[in-house]
């Protein structure tokens, strides 16, 4: 292992204007704001409206406020990565349209997909990248229009989801700050409770299955609850088992924001008081991939160099892990 850490030196986020509030959702379809705050935490999602535009917008929004707050010339970025679960489109990469938009001309780009922990196995991709020494500025982006795939006649899902992006830069570290260590899993056998089944190489969209509604996303939400509940705990207090962390040591919780009793459960789980856990998903429900840096773009004032974040996942697939990460600047 080399002694060159991956550090995030440089956040942004973004989310659109519109706002779904629990209010308007009573309208549309059977349920009401006490059993959403009760049930999930939520109180809020925005959505992308607007026609023809999808992950690649809000990727670019991201990015952009990143690149003006930190003075960055994006002819400096090596590698952009787009974790999303909803690429703009299918065959052509929503990252390299991405970079090319945010005038990363020199980078190579890829899209990575890994559910709601493609952000997180982001993070473990472009700290790799980074400690190999071959490049020296990584741009990744979590960025996922959720409303692109939700039926708002499902009251199980439409609940639940938002539109949102989220961008932060990796750069080499030799002072020791950045990814410290990361336990990553992923298990098949949770495909069938968490999925679009239609639209995908497998089954194709057909008039019949449109109809259907097929292409919408489905969820067993008492599986993923109890898979997510056990499985970031988990990974969680193994991180930080195996890096003699105690509870005094760490400074956040930086979780998936997919229901408040998950993320809970876990911050209970690892003896963390409530202060030290990062939580916005009463104001943009599960974003997927954007959950993490959107967390770190609404805490970003409060973080301070050195101090110790955990991160957690858990996503379809199933897909899940954790990230222990020193932060290295005061903003
Ligand atoms: O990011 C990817 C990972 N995803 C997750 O981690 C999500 C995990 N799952 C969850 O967050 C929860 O399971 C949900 C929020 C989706 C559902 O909460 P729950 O406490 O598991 O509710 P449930 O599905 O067991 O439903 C309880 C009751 C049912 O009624 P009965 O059968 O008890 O009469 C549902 O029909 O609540 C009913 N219900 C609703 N009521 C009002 C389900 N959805 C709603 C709703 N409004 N939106």
């Amino acid at each position: 292992m080399s002694n060159i850490k991956a550090a995030i030196t440089a956040v942004g986020g973004y989310v659109p204007d519109y706002i779904l509030t629990n209010q308007i959702l009573e309208k549309m379809v059977d349920t009401n704001d006490e059993w959403i705050t009760t049930r999930t935490g939520i109180k809020e999602r925005r959505i992308l409206k607007e026609e023809g535009k999808g992950s690649s917008f809000l990727a670019i929004k991201a990015a952009e406020q990143l690149i003006k707050k930190s003075n960055l010339d994006p002819k400096e970025i090596d590698l952009v990565i787009v974790a999303t679960a909803t690429p703009d489109m299918k065959a052509a990469s929503t990252a390299a349209y991405t970079a090319t938009q945010i005038g990363a001309v020199n980078a190579f780009s890829f899209d990575l997909e890994a559910a709601c922990s493609s952000f997180l196995f982001g993070m473990s991709t472009a700290a790799a990248y980074i400690e190999s020494g071959r490049y020296k500025k990584i741009l990744l982006i979590g960025a996922d229009k959720n409303s692109s795939f939700i039926d708002y006649k499902d009251r199980a899902t439409c609940i639940i989801f938002g539109d949102g992006a989220g961008a932060v830069l990796f750069e080499p570290n030799d002072e020791g700050f950045g990814l410290q260590d990361e336990y990553l899993r992923s298990n098949g056998e949770g495909r069938e409770f968490l999925q679009a089944t239609f639209g995908g190489s497998s089954y194709p969209i057909t008039a019949d299955t449109f109809h259907e509604g097929k292409h919408y996303v489905f969820q067993d939400g008492k599986t993923v609850f109890k898979n997510a509940v056990f499985n970031m705990a988990d990974v969680a207090e193994k991180i930080l088992e195996r890096n003699q962390l105690s509870q005094e040591d760490i400074s956040w919780l930086v979780a998936h924001q997919a229901n408040k009793r998950i993320i809970d459960a876990t911050a209970s789980r690892i003896k963390l008081d409530d202060s030290k856990v990062m939580m916005n998903i009463q104001k943009y429900g599960n974003t997927t991939s954007a959950t993490l840096p959107l967390l770190l773009h609404d805490y970003e004032s409060q973080l301070k160099k050195g101090d110790n974040l955990i991160f957690a996942a858990f996503g379809g697939g199933f897909t899940w892990g954790s990230i222990y990460l020193k932060w290295a600047y005061n903003s």
